[in-house]
């Protein structure tokens, strides 16, 4: 889940290198690197931390080569140290890599035997000194990487340079994502098409075994067998402008404050607004009478979308749901039959333990269908079908509106195989979609609340830990809303069921602890404020994040109440999502934390 990129220029291609790799900095920031060939010799310069320290370095020793790489990396193998920044390097390459060599240290053993000295802790330098090998035995180049690439196991994407090869670029795809771009008289390499955006929007995916030799006039693409391979080249919509913050100080502000809008366009995409009922943009894979179970799998925040549609599934189309993080998935062996449908949900479409869980559901007879925000990403492709969020890049590390664009489609999916399986009323299903329209105007109703918010974060800015409670389908909103708090305040937070809170929680419950209620006015309304009361018999201190109906009912004494606008219950947890993220967002900015790019964490996780 590191950054990779490349560029065959006819000027000094530095810049461009890191202005690429600042497109891609949302997969990782430990360190970057960047190599280009000046007078035949590759020079790099590389630097720890976020990029900033490698442009300031680059204005200090600037890098002249009419060809490069460059690399912004999350570590995997080795501290993120300079020394284990990429490119890495032997006497004849330069190369990056995003992914992880499994068979590393077994190489490693052997190219040492063979007088090769490593220098790193990384995986990555292998395939340096594998490639140098082969070459050192006379062969060229294209053909060293070629007999390099079959003895790497694993998954990666890689681009190399090479000493005194001013016209040669050379690129790698096995299980992480890569796209070559198409420019005047010059060629691109990037781990996605919005990295190259800035250069070019014509554009073609390798596929996974694929490598490509780019020249500046062009490129060849050979498939794992090495037998040359025509790959399509379309035209990408990752047009430059849409990853600037716009008026907002982060990415992640203005990605929460575009949520009434990007909810509004996903849902347009599903529903016939006019009819009032849900018309899907593809015909749904499977026969729905017949569908014996759901499987949803995902990673971090696309799980927790899951978890919430479950409640949906269960509820609208009367269809048992298993759900599991892919993690845990891919490794349980499942029994799947072919009657069950497997829904695999992911921002990216590129998370590999989602990836490989989808693989699985294939390889065991499913169908499969892909809730995806990039259409282009190996998951919208591997799936039987995809359905499309229209939430347009999300740059925040910490998913915001791509969580409740996910919603949105799982809800409308929902809906759509209720109503084929005839467990849904017209009048109901009628009623739900109006409700759905309704979404996006409260969405921005409850964006309107955000100073109230501002003043409740304050208050949790000084807590260690909090607790975030909910019922329902508000349950795993809780989840969520504590997993965005400790990825970007790194305060403590716990989601729990509140019904769950007496088997244990209840113990950590003191004067110091701040306990989140998300609790609409819901069928389970009455039995979160028993648990609400629970908390206050213990001198807890509770916010609330509810409609004022609600917490006039509750009359508890409340330490603050995050307002909410009234609204039907069914697809709250699409509009409560809002003061939760929010809540974390201004915690963050309070502490002074770097809310766009918190530590250790990476947007798109392209490894186990
Ligand atoms: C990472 C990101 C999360 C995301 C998860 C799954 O952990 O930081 O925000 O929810 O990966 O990513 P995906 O692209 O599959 O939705």
């Amino acid at each position: 889940m590191c950054g990779i990129v490349g560029i065959i220029g006819r000027e000094p291609v530095a810049a461009r290198l890191v202005e690429a790799l600042k497109r891609l900095e949302y997969r990782g920031y430990d360190s970057a690197g960047i190599a280009t060939l000046e007078g035949g010799h590759l020079e790099r310069r590389r630097a720890e931390g976020k990029l900033r320290n490698l442009a300031a370095r680059l204005e200090r020793e600037p890098l002249l080569g009419h060809v490069g790489i460059g690399h912004t990396r999350w570590a995997t193998h080795g501290k993120p140290t300079e020394n284990n920044a990429h490119p890495h390097s032997s006497v004849r390459l330069s190369v990056v890599h995003n992914g992880i060599i499994e068979n590393f240290r077994e190489l490693r053993e052997e190219l040492t035997a063979r007088g090769h000295v490593f220098v790193s802790e990384t995986d990555t330098e292998v395939v340096a000194h594998l490639v140098t090998d082969e070459m050192n035995a006379g062969k060229s180049p294209r053909d060293a990487v070629a007999a390099a690439l079959p003895r790497l196991r694993g998954a990666f994407a890689l681009g190399f340079v090479f000493e005194g090869e001013p016209d040669l670029l050379i690129a790698a795809r096995q299980g992480a994502p890569l796209a070559v771009g198409y420019g005047e008289g010059e060629m691109f390499l990037g781990s996605d098409a919005l990295a190259l955006a800035p250069f070019t929007d014509s554009i073609t995916y390798l596929e996974d075994g694929d490598w490509a030799v780019l020249t500046r006039d062009g490129v060849e693409f050979f498939d794992a067998l090495n037998a040359p391979v025509m790959r399509a080249r379309i035209r990408t919509q990752a047009s430059a402008f849409l990853i600037d913050k716009g008026n907002h100080r982060h990415f992640m502000a203005k990605e929460i404050h575009e949520q009434p809008e990007v909810v509004g366009r996903t849902l347009a995409h599903y529903l016939d607004m006019s009819n009032g009922c849900v018309r899907l943009p593809f015909e749904l894979p499977f026969d729905a009478a017949k569908l014996t179970r759901l499987t949803i799998v995902a990673c971090g925040t696309a799980y927790y979308a899951g978890l919430v549609a479950k409640y949906w599934f269960e509820r609208f189309a009367r269809i048992p749901v298993e759900i599991d993080v892919a993690s845990e998935f891919r490794y349980r062996e499942p029994p799947l039959d072919a009657s069950g449908l497997t829904i695999v949900v992911s921002q990216s479409g590129e998370t590999a333990d989602t990836l490989a869980c989808l693989r699985y559901a294939k390889e065991q007879g499913q169908k499969t269908l892909a809730v995806v925000n990039v259409p282009t990403s190996t998951i919208a492709r591997e799936a039987d079908t995809m359905a499309l969020t229209l939430a347009g890049p999300e740059i925040g590390v910490a998913s915001t509106k791509a969580f409740t664009c996910q919603l949105s489609v799982l809800a409308c999916l929902a809906i759509a195989i209720g109503h084929a399986r005839g467990t849904l009323s017209l009048e109901r299903e009628g009623e739900l979609v109006s409700q759905l329209i309704a979404v996006p105007g409260l969405m921005a109703e409850a964006i309107k609340r955000e100073p109230r918010i501002e003043q409740i974060a304050t208050v949790l800015s000084k807590a260690k830990d909090v607790l975030y409670l909910g019922r329902g389908a508000s349950f795993p909103l809780a989840m969520e809303g504590a997993l965005k708090l400790k990825e970007i305040s790194y305060i403590h937070a716990e989601g729990y069921a509140a019904g769950e809170l007496k088997h244990g929680p209840i113990a950590l419950i003191d004067e110091n602890m701040p306990v989140i209620v998300i609790a609409p006015h819901d069928a389970v309304y009455e039995k979160t404020v028993s648990n609400m009361q629970e908390v206050a018999a213990r001198g807890g201190r509770i916010i609330l994040i509810a409609d004022k109906r609600a917490a006039d009912e509750a009359a508890i004494d409340f330490e603050a109440i995050a307002p909410m606008p009234e609204m039907e219950p069914d697809f709250a947890p699409i509009v409560y999502a809002v003061p939760a993220q929010m809540l974390a967002y201004h915690t963050a900015v309070v502490m002074g934390k770097d809310v766009d790019q918190p530590r250790n964490l990476a947007k798109s996780v392209t490894v186990e």
